[in-house]
């Protein structure tokens, strides 16, 4: 920990990645709001001052693509999603001080000043470049309107990004064999000026910001090697019509979506000030002068937040991010959540279905650590649900609150003893402990073991017995139960906010749970209190069964919808390379070991979207292979598949993992090739 622990006396600001206002919100994507919401929640119960912001990202070509798609202006589709996802948060908790979005005059007046700052400290300059260009469409296709090969892995790369391999920013021009996706037509380069910035001219700050940056470990180590590498300049302007205009210029360009969308954290603190006041919440004291900055993202924008922001905000002397926790990917039942092919619990659905929002807030939060890969199952909520939510801490508060309101109408007149305080003292101190390690698992953990602790005192002490035997002992057994369920609430808080104001009305609470700090838990509850009902509600196994059938229908009818429209494409226009004029010789192609293989195993790789490892049987040998199939083949029916083998390819290392050789596959799919008589693994291919 290279900062003072929280909480500080420096006002803190919590962001959350911007969503692109471009499409549905699935319970994958809440992850990382929920995460973020949680560790806003939780540094406040701290006593820590705490904005928590974000907005939705309203340009760049994620957006001008899909309102392309739907016929409308990207400024009329994003709005329109905008409104819906300022709807969809506070229904599951996650409520932003501000959410304002980066196309409002706040965020374009401030990009601008900022934009023109760095000009002015001279980080910015101008330069000659090719992009890529649709000469029958005539236009430049920055971003997503390009796709092609990444330069850097050989995977298969989106515009700006290297989405399905190493993860890196691409600049324009870098994707090799570019494709328009607009037309399908292969890409020409055409040179064209845009404005860079010098992100090279930071590189000692950045080396010495990455040793300072707190959060989780991907975060902090995996910009080692960007940073510590060839750290190059960064364009920062677009051409195209939907954007912040690059300021003061005769010019077509637009900055840039990865300019104005970070520096909307800036403005929704901004706007959080002019609503509540700076004797609230200063937002120029905050990043202008010593905040606390902790940025909640998903981990594939990592560089941008370690790299390109940090730099940019140091270049107009802003305060720079104190940490940046960046959640793992979700998966649903073990494969990639897809919109397209409806492959997806959807966040309206969810709560369509009657479930509490703190039951998926408490999946996400707790079901693995925030940096690691989760998957989200019907079974597995069931499970936990059941089981921790249900079994410990709904058990152990509906047991302890009742019998003390029939037996005592409230809190029995007793002290508390020391075995109790010290426990509630020890999850006190967990809980501090797990924000200052960016842990929001920790949070909740902190609350769940406390409850679990609750429901082996009570079993201990048995005070149903007590009451006729030693009621004297019974009331001082019932009053540390009380202050255990008092302590629950308020540490649970953060993670359950719904169902912890309820449960913090039952102990006779005062207000909000949410308007105290974590001294609340340990002080007397009160005297009296009503009747208790049950906080959460155990999830049938036959409900499980519903909601897998809902989802695997719908996933078979757009499946089918998508087949049909593919094989309707291909039918008319089937989209294959032409074979190669250049031919080899024999020898060349006997220059190639190709053998019969037997897979024995295959897994996700954690942390790669598209990879898996396998182990494959190749006669004489086994191999470990790493093969882009993780989301087209369902993993577990792999082994004993019959595979080809190229097995003399060089050997390489996909996301820390060597591969040593190759399967082979055809077609968008991975239709994976094989053989299909007698032969044995280990012979060879001719
Ligand atoms: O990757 C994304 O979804 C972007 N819209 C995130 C932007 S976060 C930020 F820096 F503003
Ligand atoms: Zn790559």
């Amino acid at each position: 920990m290279s900062h003072e622990e929280f909480p500080t006396e420096r006002p803190a600001v919590v962001t959350c990645g911007l969503p692109y206002a471009n499409g549905d919100l699935h319970i994958g994507h809440l992850r990382t709001y929920v995460g973020g919401d949680v560790y806003a929640r939780a540094l406040r119960k701290l006593g820590q001052e705490t904005a928590f912001v974000s907005g939705s990202d309203m340009h760049g070509t994620p957006v001008a693509v899909n309102a392309e798609e739907a016929g409308v202006s990207p400024e009329e589709f994003a709005l329109e999603w905008h409104e819906t996802y300022e709807g969809t948060f506070p229904k599951f908790g996650v409520e932003f001080d501000n959410y304002g979005h980066t196309h409002d005059e706040t965020n374009v007046e401030l990009t601008t000043d900022i934009v023109r700052t760095l000009a002015e400290n001279g980080h910015i300059y101008e330069k000659e470049i090719m992009v890529a260009y649709d000469p029958a469409e005539e236009q430049s296709l920055p971003d997503r309107y390009v796709e092609g090969t990444c330069p850097y892995c050989g995977e298969p790369a989106r515009g700006d990004e290297c989405d399905e391999g190493c993860g890196r920013h691409l600049e324009p021009g870098e994707i090799e064999d570019p494709r328009s996706t607009i037309t399908g037509n292969p890409a020409e380069y055409r040179e064209q000026t845009h404005k860079f910035f010098r992100v090279s001219a930071f590189q000692d700050y950045l080396a010495k910001f990455i040793d300072r940056l707190e959060g989780t470990p991907n975060a902090r180590n995996q910009p080692r090697e960007w940073i510590e590498g060839e750290l190059r300049d960064w364009c920062i302007t677009r051409d195209m019509d939907w954007g912040v205009d690059y300021p003061d210029e005769e010019s077509d360009l637009v900055l840039y979506v990865w300019v104005d969308a970070p520096i909307e954290y800036v403005s929704s603190t901004k706007q959080y000030t002019d609503r509540v006041g700076a004797d609230t919440f200063d937002w120029q004291e905050a990043w202008q002068d010593d905040g606390d900055i902790v940025h909640v993202i998903g981990r594939d924008i990592i560089q941008h937040h370690t790299v390109f922001w940090p730099a940019m905000l140091h270049g107009v002397d802003y305060t720079e991010p104190r940490a940046v926790m960046a959640s793992g990917f979700i998966t649903l039942n073990g494969k990639g959540f897809s919109t397209s092919r409806n492959r997806a619990v959807w966040a309206d659905e969810y709560l369509d279905e009657g479930f509490h929002p703190d039951l998926l807030r408490y999946y996400l939060a707790t079901n693995g650590g925030f940096q690691q890969d989760v998957d989200f199952s019907w079974e597995r909520f069931r499970e936990r649900v059941n089981n921790e939510l249900v079994g410990t801490v709904g058990n152990f508060a509906y047991r302890s609150l009742l019998f003390a309101h029939r037996e005592f109408g409230g809190t029995p007149d007793a002290d508390l003893s020391p075995e109790v305080r010290e426990r509630i003292e020890d999850a006190i101190d967990e809980f501090t402990a797990a924000v200052n390690d960016y842990s929001v698992r920790d949070v909740g953990e902190a609350a769940v073991s406390l409850a679990a602790f609750g429901n082996e005192y009570i079993q201990r002490h048995e005070p149903w017995h007590l009451v006729d035997e030693d009621p004297e002992r019974a009331a001082q057994v019932l009053r540390d139960c009380v202050q255990i369920a008092k302590a629950v609430a308020v540490l649970f808080a953060p993670v359950a906010p719904g169902t912890c104001d309820r449960l913090w009305s039952q102990v006779g609470g005062e207000g909000s749970v949410h308007d105290v700090e974590l001294d609340a838990a340990l002080e007397p509850p009160a005297a009296e209190f009503d009747e208790p009902d049950e906080l959460y509600e155990k999830i049938a196994e036959e409900r499980v069964e519903e909601l897998n059938e809902k989802l695997a229908e719908r996933v078979a009818e757009s499946e089918a919808a998508e087949a049909a429209e593919e094989a309707a494409e291909s039918a008319e226009a089937p989209d294959l390379d032409p074979v190669s004029e250049e031919r080899i010789g024999f020898e060349e192609f006997e220059e190639l070991d190709m053998r019969v293989g037997e897979i024995l195993e295959a897994e996700g790789i954690e942390g790669a979207d598209k990879l898996a490892r396998l182990v494959v049987d190749i006669g004489v040998e086994e191999r470990q292979i790493v093969a882009g199939i993780k989301q087209l083949h369902d993993l577990d029916e792999l082994p004993g598949t019959r595979v080809v083998v190229l097995a003399n390819l060089e050997k390489a290392e996909l996301f820390g993992v060597e591969s040593n050789g190759m399967v082979l596959a055809a077609g968008e799919e991975a239709d994976l090739l094989t053989t299909h008589g007698d032969a044995v693994p280990g012979e060879r291919v001719r």
